[in-house]
């Protein structure tokens, strides 16, 4: 009796360990795999079930049940991505607030929580980009600033993350940044609004949803901050834009390998 009811124990929470894996990796290549193994888990004997688990447990070559593998693969499978679908996803908004939320669990020291999500809608989108657009066409001319507005306007979604300096200057954008201090709250604030956008790019990355992380001097431009609405002190880490990848380009090569970024000590 005893030795049944902890078998039917064991097998509910392998039930519900799967069933969390298969929701958070289920866009995933490998979550076929791991939907073939959960739908055994449906079948009424409970003994079959168990049966089938023991067949099921992870063996070494076969990584179906590995979550590590498959976060792996979703963490270097990420691309930017340079031309997205016209119109975004009926869910992304729901898939974007996921996302944010799980930008907000990145680590921060002294958990300042630095970070802000704009999300432009199509007003200041244009603002934005007509701004952009004359930046662009003081330095490389006309035909280079409407090359640029035409392109931006492209752009489906629009996410500004900002970061709130804890510098008590007055001052707006940039200049109130002082990263000098290695270990300076200014520079792991930064740090820490760089680990929030990326975990929000692997979030949306793991529901189909592509990123380009972009930053130019526009974002620093002190109408950028009006435009946007920053307060004093905020700055702007990047702009993330946003959508269904058209195409997403193959992994650029690395210059270096594993020895040469991976040292081991004595
Ligand atoms: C802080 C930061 C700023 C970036 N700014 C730009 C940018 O302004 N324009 C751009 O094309 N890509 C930008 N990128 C994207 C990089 O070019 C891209 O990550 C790199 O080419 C590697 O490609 P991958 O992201 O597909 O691995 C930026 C990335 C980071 C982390």
């Amino acid at each position: 009796m005893l030795l049944k009811s902890s078998a039917l124990t064991c097998i509910l929470c392998f039930q519900s360990v799967i069933s969390f894996q298969s929701s958070t990796f289920r866009n995933h290549p490998l979550s076929v795999e791991i939907s073939k193994t959960t739908s055994f888990l449906s079948a009424s004997s409970t003994s079959a079930v168990a049966e089938d688990i023991k067949m099921a447990k992870p063996k070494k070559d076969n990584k179906t049940l590995n979550k590590k593998v498959d976060f792996d693969t979703i963490l270097q499978t990420r691309r930017t991505i340079n031309s997205f679908l016209p119109d975004l996803p009926d869910d992304w908004e729901s898939t974007l607030t996921t996302a944010i939320q799980s930008a907000t669990f990145a680590p921060n020291h002294k958990r300042t929580e630095p970070w802000k999500f704009h999300l432009l809608g199509p007003k200041t989108i244009r603002k934005i980009c007509e701004l952009n657009a004359s930046i662009v066409s003081e330095k490389k001319g006309k035909e280079a600033g409407e090359k640029k507005l035409k392109r931006w306007l492209e752009m489906p979604g629009w996410l500004v993350v900002t970061c709130q300096s804890s510098s008590k200057d007055d001052k707006k954008s940039k200049d109130c940044v002082d990263m000098k201090d290695p270990a300076g709250l200014e520079r792991e604030d930064y740090a820490a609004t760089c680990c929030a956008i990326q975990n929000l790019s692997l979030s949306l990355h793991n529901n189909d949803m592509g990123t380009k992380w972009t930053t130019g001097p526009v974002n620093f431009d002190p109408q950028f901050s009006d435009i946007v609405g920053l307060e004093k002190g905020e700055y702007v880490v990047g702009t993330l834009w946003f959508g269904t990848p058209e195409k997403t380009p193959d992994a650029p090569l690395k210059k270096k390998n594993l020895d040469d970024v991976f040292v081991k000590h004595e």
